[in-house]
């Protein structure tokens, strides 16, 4: 296949609507690149396990000991029955088939009859072990890679977690999860989240009180970021397409805009503090200057999160400006990190990997509450064909980007439309993960 190259300003259709391309991806980019298996918290005992799909590979992650975690290609080694699904406990891993069991750490337990390979001098306990994958940590994120020989997950990840560390995200919980069935190629949908170029149009009941949203965007090594440059435009004025004066009292803005992103997101901004920001009304000055309201918000953010007993990072402002408003790492994980809330999204392509027109989305609020106060994880999944409308019931802000998702991939199947447009300044983080992801492909 030849098509047009990846520029800042260009991403070629095939690479969303091809399944010559998808195959590419399902051999050269899934089976060799660190993704998301699941979230620490999920493997709290040892013994806990998750299964984790990718394409049609099925990885096993398990807590092997108190300080470690495994991961196993999920099949037998006698005959290649696949040994479980979702996620449980487990004491050892059983094939129903003809019974070979392995213990946590993937070695042999018991192999029925094992006397019968006595005869065979090039056979061991290690050809019938569970075949190890890599798998790292970072963040709370327990990562996979399918590659042998893959580089370390810490170089894969530079340099994003010198901005992220700060913010702890290892001691966050799940607030909810959703994973649902989207009718769009798994880029189409991680890059509904991958820029703040969309807000305006797609979201034009946030702009009153946004202040500045015209975004910078950046490639961080393999991964990309956005952020706001907020000091022309402050949190709590109405942003400059609208046209209005910034007000004397940027409070009120401030604080409708913060309950608004509580009550129809559910994520980012918490519960604790929507409260704490109406603080602002009758605590700080009408007069006071976007810095002075936003350094007594983060007070009476930090003093609502330590008055519930949940972890509270301390971040400077330098770290938070640094950080900007959303991550992308590669290939497939988004996150928007704050001090309280950070709202992750996973994408991969649905089934064999081999349908570009379908993926699994996975959305996950995390939070900091008090050591044992998370609530139990519940993860809502909904993989029917129309299950990704269920969106709606939990969000209205996500409600209206999965709308677009649908649109896109239709639209892009017009024979007139040859490729993305990435806009150069504000995309710049969508046409680096393109660049990147031929890097792997061609
Ligand atoms: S296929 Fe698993 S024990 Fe035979
Ligand atoms: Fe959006």
């Amino acid at each position: 296949m030849t098509h047009n190259p990846v520029r800042a300003d260009f991403v070629p259709k095939e690479d969303y609507i091809c399944r010559d391309f998808a195959r590419r991806e399902k051999e050269r980019l899934w089976t060799r690149v660190w993704q998301v298996a699941c979230r620490e918290q999920e493997l709290p005992k040892v013994g806990d396990y998750i299964t984790y799909d990718i394409c049609d590979q099925s990885i096993i992650v398990v807590r092997s000991g108190p300080e470690t975690i495994s991961a196993y290609y999920n099949v037998c080694t006698h005959r290649g029955r696949r040994l479980t699904e979702g996620c449980g406990h487990a004491t050892r891993f059983h094939c129903n088939y003809h019974g070979w069991r392995w213990n946590l750490d993937g070695s042999v337990q018991r192999i029925l009859d094992e006397k019968d390979w006595a005869g065979c001098d090039n056979v061991s306990h290690d050809d019938f072990r569970l075949v190890d994958i890599k798998v790292d940590t970072w963040g709370g994120f327990v990562f996979i890679n399918l590659d042998p020989d893959c580089e370390p997950l810490a170089a894969f990840l530079d340099p994003m977690p010198g901005y992220i560390d700060p913010f702890e995200l290892d001691k966050a919980k799940f607030r909810w999860s959703y994973s649902v069935r989207v009718p769009c190629n798994w880029k189409v949908a991680l890059e509904a989240f991958d820029e703040g170029y969309h807000v305006a149009a797609t979201h034009p009941q946030l702009l009153d009180g946004f202040g500045e949203d015209y975004t910078w965007s950046k490639a961080m090594g393999k991964h990309g970021m956005f952020g706001y440059d907020k000091s022309t435009c402050p949190p709590g004025a109405p942003a400059p397409r609208l046209n209005r004066p910034i007000p004397d009292d940027l409070r009120p803005g401030l604080v409708r805009y913060i309950h608004l992103i509580n009550n129809t997101l559910h994520a980012i901004t918490t519960e604790k503090d929507a409260a704490a920001a109406s603080r602002l009304l009758t605590e700080c000055d009408a007069s006071a200057g976007p810095a002075e309201v936003l350094s007594k918000l983060l007070a009476f953010q930090e003093q609502a999160a330590k008055a519930a007993g949940a972890h509270w990072p301390a971040l400077t402002m330098e770290q938070r400006i640094a950080a900007g408003t959303d991550w992308h790492v590669f290939p497939n994980l988004i996150f928007l990190p704050t001090g309280t809330g950070t709202l992750c999204y996973r994408s991969r392509p649905w089934g064999d990997g081999t349908d570009p027109d379908w993926c699994v989305y996975d959305i996950w609020s995390l939070e900091h509450y008090a050591p044992g106060a998370e609530p139990p994880v519940a993860h809502n999944v909904i993989h029917s064909e129309d299950g990704w409308k269920a969106i709606g019931g939990v969000s209205e802000i996500l409600e209206q980007d999965f709308l677009n998702m649908e649109q896109v991939q239709r639209g892009m199947k017009q024979a007139g439309f040859v490729g993305n447009r990435t806009n150069p300044v504000q995309e710049v983080a969508i046409s680096n993960m393109h660049r990147v992801l031929h890097d792997y492909v061609d």
